[in-house]
């Protein structure tokens, strides 16, 4: 059974501006899910739907087979959600917030006291038990938020981009917690990010997902053989022809001065130094771009605003 399975929904905010233009995602039972895409492509508009916050226009939306619109509770008991935004009352002492949301979901106040305890203490925020939420630091509050998220224990967890502005320690952590709640709970998990480092050391599958529609979906380590290229920065002497021909590379020119290549896998660099050597190109230095999901990703994506966007954030 999957865990989620979405067929053509459609977001249309006001008039104008289409979000998901019709998309189809299949997350099988107790897959780690990256979903993909660079700002505005429709991330969050999709989690908001499939956790009926937003209103699609069209479309299905199935959660462990309920259906979202015909079962919207049940289908909505199913889910934890991390949204991208801080939403809890910064008043609240953390133990009173998971606290009152196990409440609202129904949940025996014996149970909720030990699943309070239990994941504040896997989160590391059992010291901070008392403490009011506005003064937890940033990564506390996003680590807050995914305590809540799991208080009913759902089998579907779904972060929107659950590690932004999180530094690499704490990063790490949660990618260890999430880790082990996917492989010793089973729970299904799915997330957003635009650390794509992030989907390829976590993620079983990945969604890629560009101005409202998918662009590519499948398992990571298929993508990645399948991005059979890898993409060097050159600094050099001399500028090359504009007719000539560098097969089987590819060279572009950078407002910058340095080129840019990508070499085919099975291709040595001898080979390139080579033709490089013949136009009149001499190369004095060179250095791997970024990772192959990576480049991969934003050859799907076309955009060179996508492109400065995800490098940059990447690298933070
Ligand atoms: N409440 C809203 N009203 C009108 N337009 C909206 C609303 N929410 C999102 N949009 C628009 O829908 C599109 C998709 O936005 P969405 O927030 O889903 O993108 P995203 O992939 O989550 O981006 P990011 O990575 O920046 O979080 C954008 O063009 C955005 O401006
Ligand atoms: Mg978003």
């Amino acid at each position: 059974m999957n865990a989620l399975s979405l067929r053509g929904v459609v977001k249309t905010y006001g008039d104008d501006t289409h979000a998901l233009g019709g998309i189809d995602l299949a997350v099988p039972q107790g897959d780690f899910f990256a979903l993909l895409g660079p700002n505005g492509a429709g991330k969050s508009t999709a989690i908001g739907i499939i956790c009926s916050l937003v209103t699609k226009t069209a479309g299905e939306v199935e959660v462990f087979g309920h259906d979202i619109d015909h079962e919207r509770e049940h289908a909505k008991a199913l889910i934890g959600l991390v949204p991208q935004e801080f939403n809890f009352n910064v008043f609240e002492a953390v133990e009173d917030i998971l606290m009152n949301v196990a409440g609202y979901n129904g949940i025996r106040r014996a149970v909720a006291k030990r699943r309070t305890e239990k994941y504040l203490k896997r989160l590391d925020l059992w010291d901070k038990r008392r403490t009011q939420a506005r003064n937890l630091s940033g990564g506390m509050k996003r680590r807050l938020m995914i305590a809540r998220a799991l208080v009913h224990e759902p089998r579907l967890l779904i972060l929107d981009e659950p590690t932004a502005g999180v530094d690499i320690e704490i990063r790490r952590s949660m990618w260890e917690f999430l880790t082990e709640l996917n492989s010793e709970q089973g729970t299904t998990i799915i997330l957003t990010t635009h650390y794509l480092e992030e989907a390829e050391a976590l993620c079983r599958n990945v969604a890629i997902i560009d101005q409202g529609a998918i662009v590519e979906q499948g398992a990571v380590a298929e993508l990645l053989s399948r991005a059979r290229f890898e993409t060097f920065v050159l600094d050099v002497r001399g500028i090359p022809e504009a007719s000539s021909d560098f097969a089987p590379f590819t060279v572009r020119s950078r407002d910058d001065g340095k080129l840019e290549v990508d070499v085919p896998q099975g291709e040595t660099l001898n080979i390139l130094f080579e033709l490089m050597g013949r136009a009149g190109i001499e190369i004095t230095s060179l250095r791997n771009k970024s990772n192959r999901l990576e480049e991969f990703f934003l050859k799907l994506v076309h955009r060179d605003e996508a492109a400065a966007g995800v490098a940059g954030g990447a690298g933070q």
